[in-house]
């Protein structure tokens, strides 16, 4: 058994706006690192597939900012590939970011809530990995996607991680896209929601962003689609 559960539910967008990003924060703040390695190795992203599938982005870029840098895989992985320019990862949880300060050198590491915290720079490429844009709420998800579109340059991308959505599914409302995380250890849930890739590109749109292409892989067991959108 798992020390971290996942159970998938039916619900639809309109059912609920009853928690937010922040209601996630201290699920983050008490999940073992060795929760949040079992859940990567359940995700199948132990050995980053999803940043492999990106090297192009990462190297022609010359600022990335990651949103929610976690423990600083993807910093870590962007600099294992020779990435030497500039690195910024924001992460709201503080032990994450201590964490990521202790430990992963060349990187500005900026303890806060992407939603609210002041940049004083832009990026040519922002990074939300391994569904980090599910912790947000629908309605906070396209707030991200208006500071995405404000904090990137002109010529930017940004990159976003998403389940692959099965159309068909979609259309007749089938598809599971809320869910919740039980960590056994602390009692705690982390809430989410799995918007489709339609979803996001329609999101995208309205922030002033538009789908440049969607790279498909698969991780574990599921198949998994790296958005990359870039300012219309
Ligand atoms: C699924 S983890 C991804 C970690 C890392 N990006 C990776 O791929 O390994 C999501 C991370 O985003 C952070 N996070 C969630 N909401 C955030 C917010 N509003 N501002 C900054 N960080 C946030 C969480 O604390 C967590 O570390």
């Amino acid at each position: 058994m798992e020390a971290v559960e996942l159970a998938l539910d039916h619900s639809s967008e309109s059912s609920f706006e009853s928690w937010t990003n922040h209601d996630n924060k201290e699920f983050c703040e008490k999940l073992s690192l060795h929760g949040f390695l079992d859940l990567l190795r359940i995700s199948g992203l132990t050995n980053n597939p999803d940043v492999s599938l990106i090297t192009d982005y990462i190297n022609s870029a010359n600022s990335i900012l990651e949103i929610g840098g976690g423990y600083g895989r993807v910093i870590n992985a962007c600099q294992q590939m020779g990435y030497a320019k500039k690195l910024t990862a924001i992460e709201y949880t503080h032990s994450h970011a201590s964490f990521m300060k202790n430990h992963i050198g060349n990187c500005q590491v900026i303890e806060g809530d992407f939603l609210t915290q002041a940049f004083d720079e832009k990026f040519d490429l922002i990074l939300m990995m391994w569904l980090t844009i599910a912790t947000f709420n629908p309605s906070e998800q396209k707030l991200c996607l208006k500071k995405c579109a404000k904090l990137l340059k002109a010529g930017g991308y940004c990159i976003i991680d998403l389940l692959i959505s099965n159309a068909s599914m979609e259309a007749t409302a089938r598809k599971p896209k809320e869910y919740c995380l039980h960590d056994q250890e602390t009692g705690l849930d982390q809430h989410g929601y799995v918007p489709t890739t339609f979803e996001i590109i329609r999101a995208a749109a309205m922030a002033g962003l538009a789908v440049r292409q969607v790279r498909e892989y698969v991780a574990g067991t599921a198949a998994r689609c790296l958005v990359i959108l870039g300012k219309s």
